[in-house]
This record gives C-alpha cells, sequence and structure tokens, in this order.
C-alpha cells in the first residue's frame, strides 16, 4: 500500500513563557488545580509574533532538515484556527515567506485534528500527482488572541506555537488513517466570529446556530462535554484506523496525541488497553496548542531521539468542529 516519508520537521515557540503560577495575579486558581486537573506546568505565549511567522520559521527548519529546496515542494496545507487574516490564506503566507514558488496552498480548519486531516490530505495528493514530489504540512497557532483572560476555566489551557512536516510519497509501507466530526457536537467549542456593524445591518436576517449567546470572539468551550467526547474519540479513531489494516495498536512503538489533558491520554490509555509508556506527552511544557500540539510533539520526539527509523507511529488528535483522526504509519 502506498504510504508516507516524513522527511523533516520542525517547530517554534514565541519567547515568551508563561507558568502556572503567572495566572493567580489576575484569576483565582493555582499551580496545584492547573497541575492536578491538567497536567500543564508551562505554555509560550506570543508576544506580538504573527501566526503565519510562527508557522514560516518551523518549515524553514523542517525544509532544512529534510534536506530539501523550497522550490520542490508541490503543496503547503497549512492548518490554524487562529489565522492572522480571512484572506489571504496562511498557507500564502507562509510560501511567500519560505520562496516555495512551485507549491499550491490549502488552509484547512480541523482544529486540534488539524494536523492529522493535514498529513492525511497530503498523503492523497502525493499518491495521485506524481509530479508532486514533496509536501509542506504547517501548523500554527495563536491561540492567546482568542483566549478570554478573565475565564479560569479557558484561560489556563492553552498556548502558541507552531511546527511544520516535510513529506514524500512511500511506494510501500504501512499507513492507514480514519477521520471523522460530528456537527451535532459544535456548540461544545467554538469561537464566533463577530461582523462589524454597518449601515446595512438592522439584525432582522439572525437565524439562531443554537450555540450558547456570547458577544465576543473568544473561545468558548463546554469542558465536560469536551472531556466527554475526547476520552471517547481518541480511542475510538486509533481502534478504527488499526481495524482498517487489520494492526494490533501494542505493535505501535509511539502514539502522539494530541495535548489537551493528560487525564484524556491516561483514560484513553487504559481504554485501549495500551501502556501509557507508548504516550509521547509534553503538555506540560506547551499546554494545548490545537493544531500545533500533535507535530510540536512529533518534532520533539524526532529530536530526543524517541522515534527510529522503522518505528511504527500512531498520531491522533480531536478538537472542535467536533472533529477527530488518527494515522498509523512507519517512520
Ligand atoms: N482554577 C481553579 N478552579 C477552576 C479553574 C481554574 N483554572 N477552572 C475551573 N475551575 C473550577 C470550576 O469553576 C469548578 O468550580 P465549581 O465546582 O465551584 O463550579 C471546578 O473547578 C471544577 O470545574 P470542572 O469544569 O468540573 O473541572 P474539570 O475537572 O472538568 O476540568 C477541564 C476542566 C480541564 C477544562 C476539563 O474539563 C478538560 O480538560 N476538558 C477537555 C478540554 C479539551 O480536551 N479540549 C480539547 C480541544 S481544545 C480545541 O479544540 C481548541
Amino acid at each position: 500500500m502506498p504510504g508516507i516519508r516524513i522527511l523533516g520537521t520542525g517547530s517554534y515557540q514565541p519567547q515568551k513563557k508563561v507558568v502556572n503560577e503567572d495566572f493567580t495575579s489576575f484569576i483565582e486558581t493555582s499551580d496545584e488545580w492547573i497541575t492536578t486537573r491538567t497536567g500543564m506546568k508551562e505554555r509560550f505565549v506570543s508576544n506580538g509574533e504573527p501566526t503565519w511567522f510562527m508557522g514560516s520559521q518551523a518549515a524553514k527548519e523542517a525544509i532544512a532538515s529534510a534536506g530539501i529546496s523550497p522550490e520542490d515542494i508541490g503543496i503547503i496545507i497549512d492548518t490554524s484556527v487562529s489565522p492572522d487574516y480571512y484572506t489571504p490564506s496562511m498557507s500564502c503566507m507562509v510560501q511567500r515567506e519560505i520562496g516555495a514558488v512551485n507549491a499550491m496552498t490549502i488552509d484547512v480548519n480541523c482544529a486540534c485534528a488539524g494536523c492529522v486531516y493535514a498529513i492525511d490530505m497530503a498523503k492523497r495528493y502525493l499518491q495521485t500527482d506524481e509530479n508532486m514530489k514533496y509536501a509542506l504540512v504547517v501548523a500554527n497557532e495563536n491561540l492567546t488572541k482568542i483566549t478570554d483572560y478573565t475565564d479560569r476555566s479557558t484561560c489556563v489551557l492553552f498556548g502558541d506555537g507552531a511546527a511544520a512536516v516535510v513529506i514524500e510519497r512511500a511506494d510501500d509501507g504501512l499507513y492507514s488513517s480514519y477521520l471523522g466530526a460530528d456537527g451535532n457536537g459544535a456548540k461544545y467549542l467554538f469561537a464566533r466570529s463577530i461582523p462589524p456593524a454597518n449601515a446595512f445591518m438592522t439584525g432582522e436576517g439572525r437565524v439562531d446556530d443554537g450555540f450558547p449567546e456570547s458577544n465576543s470572539h473568544y473561545l468558548y468551550q463546554d469542558g465536560r462535554e469536551v472531556y466527554k467526547f475526547a476520552t471517547k474519540a481518541l480511542p475510538n479513531a486509533l481502534t478504527k484506523a488499526a481495524e482498517k489494516i487489520d494492526f494490533d495498536l501494542n505493535e505501535l512503538d509511539v502514539i502522539i496525541p494530541h495535548q489537551a489533558n493528560v487525564r484524556i491520554i491516561e483514560t484513553a490509555a487504559k481504554n485501549l488497553g495500551v501502556s501509557m509508556e507508548k504516550f509521547f506527552v509534553n503538555l506540560d511544557k506547551h499546554a494545548n496548542t490545537s493544531s500545533a500540539s500533535i507535530p510540536i510533539a512529533l518534532d520533539e520526539a524526532l529530536k530526543a531521539g524517541k522515534i527510529k527509523k522503522g518505528d511504527k507511529v500512531g498520531l491522533v488528535g480531536f478538537g472542535a468542529g467536533l472533529t477527530f483522526g488518527a494515522i498509523i504509519f512507519e517512520f
């Protein structure tokens, strides 16, 4: 079966680091609450660095580590829920910055499952277009600009950052994916776009979308509903991806889950009957960076020597949408 080969990875963190204790000066919280409920200790936050800039820095590192030239990239797929512009796309901004002049560009908005979706899309483009040699997947997030710092139940959870992956087609090898969504859960996790008032707007065309009322663009989360969804979606996506190729999940060497909450990962490991030791966790250092969390963890695991050539790897994401997805491949 055609698969993928990951040729290079890179990541970028903004310079400003915020530790749990830093929140105690403006909301009622504690290091102890954040650590025991989430596993998070630190996160990097943008101090003005735009989303496209973080993505481009990560992309440059990934391209250098792959040993290719930006002109050889046939497609850039960028994933973000916190882009700098409605238009142009982040993939165009990254293309401009890195000089990937021959690449077509697409943005995807699949929240925390975004990188898994993007890698699977890249694989399908590489598989069907023989002229396309390399795909660049970029995940860049500036979540702090949609974070409400008066809401203690969400503001401690998020961080900013980016990561990128250079992929080429492999003519054979292990590969399976399972992607899905449940739009009925959209109301549990959203950031609304607020149109500015204008001379023609009377509001008579307003349609109720069933979402909780809010008059801000900040991220709203029903933590308990998302928690319930996540603890099911993570094991389900991995299991379904494995079933498609009759694969035993215990054969995976490393599983890189979306880094939303260590308790979600521990529950999923238990439900799957797979050792927690196989799960790479770095949310203590980055918190939840949405679509960037899986590739940041992948890059970190590679740099730490936790993934070797030939290892069987599982990536699994879940998030707003609600979306979910898993990929199993050989490194
Ligand atoms: N500090 C102190 N107390 C807090 C804080 C805080 N930062 N936040 C909430 N609390 C309080 C609540 O007010 C509540 O108090 P009450 O009992 O007096 O009402 C109490 O702590 C318990 O609140 P819960 O919401 O029940 O806490 P829970 O244990 O469920 O943890 C959390 C909350 C961490 C958000 C959890 O529900 C969670 O991880 N949910 C899933 C999040 C996730 O996976 N998101 C992924 C997608 S993100 C994306 O797509 C961008």
